[in-house]
């Protein structure tokens, strides 16, 4: 399976945005990923709709947005106006989340379910053939710059592996802590798209990790 990368726009320098996704184009980025957080589903405040529609008109990526919302069936129609390719929500929000599939196939994006790091890999075994993207955290949601946690390398083998067995050609993202060291362990328990947000951003030559991380 081909790695993707995602850098997490969370860490670029706002104040040259356009520069900065530029940066992240040119440096071989396959999407650009974008961190929506409302303070009640999450204990932070970030971006929302006009940030992504200023970022579309320069990006040359597809838009991978990430709902960090309480009620994300409420704004799939409006992320989907201002340039999101795809949706990823999370499971312990309160939309259903069937709907919530429904509705973004009806507005044309692609559709990504996440999990928080308490949440059973056996939560989204019944929503697999519905979705094109299972997002596993891999820090508690909220903030960037946090530490990888481990343990959600079995996760990632459990989802992978039921994946697998029933045959679905299934994206396993991972957000939160990573790096070439800690993507390196992702990839070999079955992930295969990487969001990056401080190691990329940060980094000298974003080009050069970005490479790194495809060769894993
Ligand atoms: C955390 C966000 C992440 C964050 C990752 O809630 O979902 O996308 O930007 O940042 P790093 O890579 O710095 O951990
Ligand atoms: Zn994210």
């Amino acid at each position: 399976m081909d790695i993707k990368i995602s850098p997490s726009i969370l860490a670029c320098d706002f104040c040259r945005l356009g520069e900065e996704i530029n940066r992240a184009c040119k440096s071989g980025a396959d999407m650009l990923h974008f961190d929506v957080m409302d303070g009640v589903f999450v204990p932070n405040l970030s971006f929302g709709l006009p940030l992504l529609k200023a970022a579309k008109s320069v990006s040359a990526v597809p838009l991978d947005v990430h709902l960090m919302i309480i009620r994300p069936l409420d704004y799939i129609e409006a992320f989907a106006k201002a340039g999101a390719d795809s949706i990823t929500f999370h499971a312990e929000s309160e939309s259903d989340i069937v709907k919530t599939v429904e509705k973004s196939r009806e507005c044309g994006v692609r559709v990504g379910l996440s999990l928080k790091p308490a949440t059973p890999a056996e939560e989204c075994f019944p929503y697999l053939d519905m979705i094109d993207l299972l997002l596993v955290m891999t820090v508690e949601p909220g903030f960037g710059g946090q530490s990888f946690m481990m343990p959600m390398l079995d996760k990632i083998a459990k989802i992978r592996a039921e994946a697998a067995r029933r045959g679905i050609d299934l994206d396993i993202q991972i957000d939160g802590g990573v790096n070439c060291e800690t993507a390196g362990l992702a990839v070999q328990a079955g992930a295969n798209v990487l969001v990056s947000g401080s190691f990329l951003f940060n980094s000298g030559d974003m080009s050069a990790e970005i490479s790194r991380l495809k060769a894993l």
